[in-house]
């Protein structure tokens, strides 16, 4: 299963996203590929936000190596799964993908915690530190719940 986590400038929610879920599914023992990726391109390159680094160190996540890069049209081809981590993402990833766009493969990651709720992880990039603790609240319940669904799923077949 190749998952991609989105959001703006994969600098904040997103990296986050990917640090925390692929070591949830490793603790599952889920063969998972996790990516992240921004629609916006104005980070390329750029480690996480020191902020996102911080909140995921505390909870023994080391996300510094990864480097912000811009979504695709052809990640619909190379993802089972893309999780937006609020609308105004979904938004973006449909202009740029075009007729690739599969709303299949598309879900906003807090549908996982509280399904058809669709709810935003709203963007932190003009919040103080205590915002980038909320978010990684809300993306840490998320992933635990996709993962414990994904644990049942697998159990089940
Ligand atoms: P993210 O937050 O989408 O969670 O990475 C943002 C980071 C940067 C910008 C917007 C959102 N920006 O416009 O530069």
């Amino acid at each position: 299963m190749k998952i991609l986590m989105v959001c703006l400038g994969n600098i904040c929610r997103s990296p986050l996203a990917e640090g925390v879920l692929a070591k949830k599914a490793l603790k599952a023992g889920l063969n998972w590929q996790i990516d992240s990726a921004g629609t916006n391109g104005f980070h390329i390159g750029q480690p996480p936000h020191h902020f996102s680094q911080q909140v995921a160190m505390q909870n023994g996540i080391d996300i510094s190596k990864q480097k912000s890069r811009l979504f695709t049209a052809d990640d619909f081809d190379n993802y089972d799964k893309i999780y937006a981590m609020a609308d105004e993402v979904v938004h973006e990833m449909k202009y740029i993908a075009k007729n690739k766009f599969d709303v299949c493969k598309v879900d906003l990651l807090m549908n996982e915690l509280h399904p058809g709720g669709n709810k935003d992880i709203n963007d932190p990039w003009y919040g103080s530190e205590d915002v980038y603790y909320q978010v990684y609240q809300l993306i840490d319940a998320a992933c635990e719940a996709l993962v414990n669904k994904m644990k049942v799923i697998q159990l089940n077949n």
